[in-house]
């Protein structure tokens, strides 16, 4: 039987390959997506959001538009230069009416067996949704996290972007006892995805896989002209937090405490994790898996298998 799964994204071009795992993959039942501003503004991630759906010919998943910004301080400040717009056709489905809290404490209130939420974007939406109805948090069965960085950071110095971008959000999330895995930069950038790989899926001729590429070039060419990583290509991050779900032997992961850094002028939204064996020296019991490694090829091999299965109807 699937997994029942919610994707709290924030669409993105990692987002969309993650949006594509989960709803083609067999393993996971895609009942839901709620949008979050954090790439782009809200409506943007909301609109990339359908464009993926509709350009991939996935039907029946609802798409829910969700917080315009952080809980706490400005709007998010995105980084200069970085796409937002998806390279795609204009669609015709659109998001549904209700709030994406909203759906997420009714949907979470009423669920009468455990769903996994993988939270690819900053972590608002959740938050949000905890503060309102905490009982909640028993309702989820697994929560995936795209987020951190244990020695790499990305949109600072200290701090990787979902955190960054709304830290508060994030401390409530990492405190409210939910069963965490995290999936942070250090595993995330294990794994890119090359300009080759991106040919060979679009040989396949499947909606995914044209999907993909008409925007993974673009985001390779952002990485190696911008932030090389070793190996080449560009990371898609949030694609391993939902792969992982389903095929666990991508990472390796260890027990952590992972909390977040909210006053640190240098390390505003960091996450401090707390890897130390000793447990009578650290201060909080260990409250996340968090990926440490990936293995790239093993990754590049299952997106090539959901790529190409798409037509064939294997999936
Ligand atoms: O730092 C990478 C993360 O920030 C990814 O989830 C990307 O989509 C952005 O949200
Ligand atoms: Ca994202």
């Amino acid at each position: 039987m699937s997994e029942d799964l919610i994707i709290d994204c924030d669409t993105g071009s990692d987002d969309a390959i993650a949006l594509l795992v989960g709803a083609l993959h067999p393993g996971l039942n895609l009942i839901a997506i709620t949008t979050v501003a954090g790439n782009c503004p809200v409506d943007v991630t909301t609109l990339n959001t359908l464009k993926v759906l509709e350009s991939a010919e996935i039907s029946g998943v609802p798409v829910y538009r969700g917080a315009e910004g952080p809980l706490v301080g400005p709007a998010i400040d995105r980084s200069p230069g970085w796409p937002q717009d998806l390279d795609l056709p204009e669609p015709s489905i659109t998001a549904e009416p209700q709030h994406a809290v909203d759906f997420l404490v009714e949907t979470l209130t009423s669920a009468e067996t455990p769903i996994t939420i993988a939270a690819v974007g900053p972590l608002t939406n959740l938050a949000l949704a905890f503060r309102m109805r905490p009982g909640i948090v028993s309702k989820i069965g697994r929560l995936a996290i795209m987020g951190g960085g244990i020695s790499v950071a990305n949109i600072s110095a200290s701090a990787e972007a979902n955190i960054f971008w709304d830290p508060e959000a994030a401390d409530v999330v990492f405190r409210a006892g939910v069963p965490i895995e995290l999936f942070p930069l250090d595993a995330t950038h294990m794994a890119p995805v090359t300009s080759d790989d991106v040919a060979r899926w679009a040989e396949a001729g499947t909606p995914a896989a044209l999907t993909a590429a008409a925007f993974l070039p673009e985001r390779i060419h952002m990485y190696e002209s911008r932030m090389p990583v070793e190996g080449g290509g560009a990371p898609v991050h949030d694609a391993l937090a939902v792969g992982a779900l389903v095929d666990p032997d991508l990472v390796r992961f260890e027990r952590a405490n992972v909390e977040i850094e909210l006053h640190g002028t240098l390390t505003r939204g960091r996450t401090v994790v707390d890897q130390r064996p000793h447990l009578f020296l650290a201060s909080q019991p260990k409250n996340a898996r968090v990926a440490v490694w990936a293995d790239r090829q093993r990754f590049l091999d299952f997106l090539t298998e959901i790529f190409h299965a798409q037509e064939s109807g294997d999936h």
